[in-house]
């Protein structure tokens, strides 16, 4: 067994999934800015890859030295898929598989896939058996919620404990909650102690408004999660995971080049395969804390085409100190 998830030292931070954002080409960006302990794919689905949709799905799996170790996060309601797909991730050098039993999408849920197993413990043990088979050895984890409905830490967790993952996730609320409400590190601490409780190995990972390292060791200490796990915080905060950087020190002119790396990387990666308009999320995360980001990033979002984008961005840089 290679289980990287013991080999870590406590507390370790993890880029969290996100869908749309977390790609090969953001996560080089996070890697040469501040490197999370543990980077994260986007939720790869388990059908896709295995029927003629593979070549459309298969570029969320790509991934490079740097971004190690990294986990492919996978969704699906059919054991022989996850089955399949944990055979190919490691084919692929993945060193971990993470099984999403989170998403609280409306439309996934009602076929049953992500947070709807919380509803259906006995598919989900099949497909932690079948993802554990197909993977020979890779650390295979969880990410999963409080409860669908309502709180059901003691049932939900114990179960996923007894099933011998090494790694559990916890986005501290329910499904029902999707991210409106805060999120309930206390009940994330009762998970920790049905562990201890339990002596079970898996490491536990706490998630959900965690916006700094700072923030993430105090709930480390005080909830007793393993390691801490940051999504949208990396959306205020690119530099995040670089405890030494404050943010708000960083020339403007060292945001826009890295803009620019970003998007030539995402040019040449994708090439034209992925949609120009995906790269203007990410725009707020260069372009802030100046008197006239707003306006820049109005003139931004007109923009149709990656030549034009660099233009504007250079002619910024020119005119800058
Ligand atoms: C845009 C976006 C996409 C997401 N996609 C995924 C995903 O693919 N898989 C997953 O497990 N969670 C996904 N999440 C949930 C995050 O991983 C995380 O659990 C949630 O944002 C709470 O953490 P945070 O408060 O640090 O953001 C997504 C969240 C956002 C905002």
């Amino acid at each position: 067994m290679n289980n990287f998830w013991q080999k870590l030292k406590k507390p370790f931070f993890v880029q969290a999934p996100m869908d749309e954002v977390t790609d090969v080409v953001f996560r080089q960006i996070l890697a040469e800015v501040g490197q999370p302990d543990v980077f994260f794919t986007e939720f790869t689905n388990t059908d896709s890859l295995n029927s003629k949709g593979l070549e459309k799905t298969i570029h969320r799996l790509k991934f490079t030295e740097k971004q190690r170790p990294i986990v492919a996060q996978i969704w699906g309601n059919k054991p022989e898929n996850y089955l399949k797909t944990a055979k190919l991730l490691k084919k692929l050098g993945f060193d971990g598989i993470d099984i999403n039993m989170g998403c609280p999408d409306r439309i996934i849920v009602k076929k049953g896939c992500c947070s709807g197993l919380i509803n259906n413990p006995s598919l989900a043990k099949e497909i932690i058996l079948a993802t554990k088979e197909g993977a020979n050895g890779l650390a295979v984890s969880v990410k999963t919620r409080l409860g669908y409905n309502n709180l059901q830490t003691e049932e939900w967790i114990s179960f996923l404990l007894k099933n011998n993952i090494e790694a559990l996730t916890i986005h501290g609320r329910i499904a029902l909650e999707m991210s409106k409400y805060p999120a309930n590190w206390e009940e994330i601490a009762k998970a920790v102690k049905i562990k201890n409780g339990m002596k079970s190995k898996t490491i536990i990972i706490g998630n959900g408004d965690v916006k700094t390292i700072r923030q993430a060791h105090e709930k480390h200490k005080k909830y007793g999660v393993d390691g801490i796990m940051i999504g949208r915080g990396i959306f205020t905060n690119l530099w995040v995971f670089d405890e030494k950087i404050n943010p708000k020190e960083i020339l403007f002119k060292e945001k826009l080049k890295l803009l620019l790396k970003h998007i030539d990387l995402f040019n040449n990666t994708w090439e034209n395969s992925k949609n120009f308009e995906s790269l203007k999320k990410f725009y707020k995360i260069y372009i802030s804390d100046i008197e006239n980001a707003q306006n820049i990033r109005t003139e931004l979002m007109k923009i149709k085409s990656i030549d034009q984008t660099k233009e504007f961005i250079l002619n910024l840089l020119k005119n800058l100190p």
